[in-house]
């Protein structure tokens, strides 16, 4: 068992978790993942390793409760532990000092930036963080960026804070900017938003690293439900990524494959409310 030392929601269902895992904690680089299942029956779900303490022997994953495997996940409250944690998986992150580097982030793809941008910052290069979310309350991890970020500039589609409208436009303002225009660009975030950002920024031939999250099984390369291409050629998230070269990714082909199952994640996300109501009604 992992033990929960902490669970805190960080807004409307995202949780912050850090759990004790001193292995992982070791040897965890920035950019990998790990397959957690909170229960020997629940569903296997990949969550990327967002931050380590490895003298505390902990790890830290947030977590979107979307579905029932998430929700078990986030519904664990210390003392109390997850089933299992395997990891870490995937490919480290591929960091060199670039000099300027910007770290885009949409909503909750923002967790998955975290620890790519912290991994930038401490190479030496000069980074700006562009976050953003529907309205404020969904813009996560804006004060623990600016711990090392140069710059931290958001954007919200309501206009609750910082610029109105889609990151894509706060990162247009720095490439045109030609003293502020990045040499390296990462961004995390809806398949919308990686494929917009790899269009903004292949005219100016700026290194565009993507972090892709396909639907995955095992994590370990056997099962090919992670498969996209790249570059013409099928790769496997889990095992040659997550990250790729944003400008060589069929994001059309990533998008179709992930709403493959959107009826059924809606159909299961109608049936666990309806639950939760009933559990609720049954409380009172
Ligand atoms: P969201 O749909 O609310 O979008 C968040 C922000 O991303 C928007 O406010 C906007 O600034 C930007 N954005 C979205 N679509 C865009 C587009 N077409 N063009 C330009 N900018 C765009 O996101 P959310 O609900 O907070 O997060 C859920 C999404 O994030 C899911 O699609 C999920 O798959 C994805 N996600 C991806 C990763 C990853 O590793 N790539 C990790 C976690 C979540
Ligand atoms: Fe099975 Fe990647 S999750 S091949």
């Amino acid at each position: 068992m992992f033990e929960v030392i902490s669970n805190e929601v960080l807004t409307d269902n995202v949780h912050r978790m850090v759990i004790k895992a001193p292995r992982i904690a070791k040897s965890r680089q920035a950019g990998q993942f790990v397959i957690v299942r909170s229960d020997a029956d629940a569903e296997r779900i990949p969550l990327t390793i967002a931050d380590a303490d490895v003298a505390a022997g902990t790890v830290t994953l947030i977590i979107q409760a979307l579905g029932d495997g998430t929700r078990r996940i986030v519904g664990i409250e210390p003392p109390d532990g997850l089933k299992d944690v395997a990891g870490p998986l995937g490919l480290p992150t591929h960091i060199e000092k670039w000099g300027k580097v910007a770290c885009v982030g949409g909503g909750v793809g923002t967790a998955v930036l975290y620890p790519l941008a912290a991994a930038a910052a401490e190479a030496g290069n000069e980074v700006t963080a562009v976050i953003g979310g529907r309205t404020e309350p969904l813009v996560i991890l804006r004060n623990e960026l600016a711990e090392f970020c140069d710059d931290v500039l958001v954007a919200t589609e309501d206009g609750s804070l910082g610029t109105k409208g889609f990151v894509t436009a706060v990162l247009q303002e720095l490439l045109d900017d030609e003293a502020k225009r990045p040499a390296a660009v990462f961004a995390v975030g809806p398949v919308g938003m990686m494929k917009a950002v790899a269009e903004q920024t292949r005219p100016y031939g700026i290194k565009t690293l993507v972090s892709l999250n396909p639907i995955m099984v095992d994590g370990t390369g056997m099962c090919g439900g992670c498969r996209v291409t790249v570059g013409g050629e099928a790769k496997f998230a889990c095992v040659d990524g997550p990250e790729f070269d944003g400008h060589l990714v069929d994001f059309d082909e990533l998008a179709s494959r992930q709403a493959t199952y959107e009826k059924h994640e809606k159909h299961e996300a109608c049936r666990l409310a309806q639950q939760l109501n009933e559990m609720k009604r049954g409380q009172k």
